[in-house]
């Protein structure tokens, strides 16, 4: 069981290393996508091992590091790899991060990911934004122990990823000339793939994408009030959109490759978060 004094202990360290008391904006990076954690200007990288708490990614394509440093000159902490369920780790230990990240002053928190294109109009590369989620991962982060510091124990999902976040997604992507898709996601616990069937039945259930993580860490995120943007890289089909065989190295790969053009994304929609507009 995580006890509030758990979340103190880590962000109290944390403190202790950090150059500023608080940061209002966090990154949590998927697979392949984590290279953004090392360009931030003068950085401070904290592996997870250092962190109370923090159970370590060993995820292929993920860092566990926790950096801090600054992104087109504002202040971020930015989470280089993400635990996941198919690793074994509790919900409580994939969640435990972000209520760390709320206690050091998080107001906006952008999660991306690797996903398999459900939508039949999605091409591998294409990034999608995260318009609602659907939670097949089989339990909830926020069910046994309510911690009232952080929230109420019910509490709304009606706009989980905010929407004035999606808006400035998209007008900086069309700045940058990049073409954004917008879809629901839909989360399994992998680590299998899924098969043909279940992707016809999740087609049929609204989902545009699906993948493995980040809905813990969204609900979460909202229950302690953040504003969320949540940004999927499409690195493959899914099962039975085409006939390819599905591999893991092909998701990291297509993530590097895609790599540039989102960090130039998620650096332009930094740069342009006006707090005091999303919370
Ligand atoms: N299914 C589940 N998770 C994923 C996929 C997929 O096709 N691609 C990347 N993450």
């Amino acid at each position: 069981m995580t006890h509030l004094t758990d979340y103190e202990t880590a962000a109290a360290a944390l403190r202790a290393r950090l150059p500023l008391p608080s940061y209002p904006v966090a990154l949590i990076l998927g697979s392949g996508l984590g290279e953004l954690g090392d360009r931030l200007a003068n950085p401070v990288k904290i592996p997870y091992e250092d962190i109370p708490g923090f159970a370590s990614s060993g995820a292929p394509g993920h860092k566990g590091t926790l950096v801090a440093g600054e992104l087109a000159g504002r202040p971020v902490l930015c989470m280089q790899g993400r635990l996941h369920r198919y690793e074994g780790h509790s919900f409580a230990q994939i969640t435990f991060p972000v209520r760390v990240l709320r206690l050091l002053g998080v107001r906006a928190l952008i999660v991306t990911n690797a996903a398999g294109g459900i939508n039949t109009g999605y091409a591998v590369g294409d990034v999608m934004v995260i318009a609602d989620h659907i939670n097949l991962m089989g339990g909830n982060p926020l069910a046994g122990l309510h911690e009232p510091s952080f929230g109420e124990r019910f509490f709304d999902m009606g706009t989980a990823y905010t929407p004035a976040l999606r808006a400035l997604a998209h007008a900086c992507a069309a700045r940058l000339g990049q073409t954004l898709r917008e879809g629901v996601y839909i989360a399994v616990t992998g680590p299998s793939y899924e098969t043909p069937a279940e992707i016809r039945a999740f087609r049929a259930l609204g989902a545009d994408a699906v993948g493995m993580s980040t809905v813990p860490e969204v609900i979460a995120a909202r229950h302690c009030g953040m504003d969320i943007l949540g940004l999927s890289l499409i690195t493959n089909l899914a099962a039975g959109v085409t006939e390819a065989v599905l591999s893991g190295e092909e998701v990291i790969a297509i993530g590097r490759a895609k790599a540039k053009e989102m960090e130039a994304l998620v650096t332009e929609i930094v740069a342009e978060i006006v707090m005091e507009e999303i919370t």
